[in-house]
Parts: C-alpha cells; structure tokens; sequence
C-alpha cells in the first residue's frame, strides 16, 4: 500500500490531482486491480481525481474552528470566491474544499491555500489572504 500511496502521491503533486487513465496505467505497473489503486486515490483527502484550479482553498469545518467564527468566515470565502465546497471557478483560478481539523486549533479557525496554512482567520482577513496568493 506504501508503494500506492508514494506514486499517488507523486502524480497528484506533478499534475494536481489522478486522472483515470493515471490510475490504471498504475495498476498496470503494479500488477493490481485498478480498483485496489483507484480506491486509494478516493481514500485519502489530499488526493483528487478531479481537476483543481490553480489554487486550492481549503476551509477547516471542525467543531473547534466553528465555535471559533468558522461560520462567518466560511461565508465570507464563500462570498469572494463565488463558488461552493467542491467546486472550481469558471476560470480555473480557485478549487474550494472543506477539510476536517487540520491539526492547528490553537489558532481557529483555520484555513489553507494550496501548502500554506492561516489561523486566527476572520471574514475580514480572507480577501487579504486571497489577494496575497494571485
Ligand atoms: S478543528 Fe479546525 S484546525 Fe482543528
């Protein structure tokens, strides 16, 4: 399973998420069922089998961020992207996700733009935080 997940792995990072023919090209190599391989890229959430946009805006909806303001913030990502979780912009610029905690609810609440995380967000802060990434 390690040798899966590596390859994945590598091919979600070079092409921004697993296409279907990726996935079976892999199991080709790996002499597995394509299923085994495709059921490991659907598994794990830093993994797609869907195109991203450019940039991909994850939104930590945990209890802890949601008591923190979550709520007004996911709004407000909402609002300035003008697309819903699981959705990309018409102009392949954004991917929107939610994601569970992120491991940092010291700082809720708390969301990511592709590697980079932010905490302590507000609505305020979020145009700033998009604007600083485009
Ligand atoms: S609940 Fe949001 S980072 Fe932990």
């Amino acid at each position: 399973m390690d040798d899966i997940v590596a390859q994945l792995t590598e091919i979600n990072k070079r092409l921004g998420y697993i296409p279907r023919a990726q996935v079976e090209q892999l199991a080709r190599e790996l002499k597995l069922p394509p299923a085994k391989v495709f059921g490991a890229a659907t598994f794990y959430a830093l993994f797609c089998t869907q195109p991203r946009g450019k940039h991909v805006v994850r939104f930590c909806e945990d209890a802890p961020c949601h008591v923190a303001g979550g709520r007004a913030v996911f709004d407000a990502l909402r609002t300035a992207l003008q697309i819903e979780p699981g959705q990309t912009s018409a102009d392949g610029v954004w991917t929107f996700e939610l994601t569970s905690c992120l491991g940092v609810c010291g700082v809720a609440p708390v969301m990511m733009v592709d590697d980079d995380v932010y905490g302590n967000v507000t609505p305020a802060r979020v145009a700033e935080i998009l604007a600083s990434v485009t």
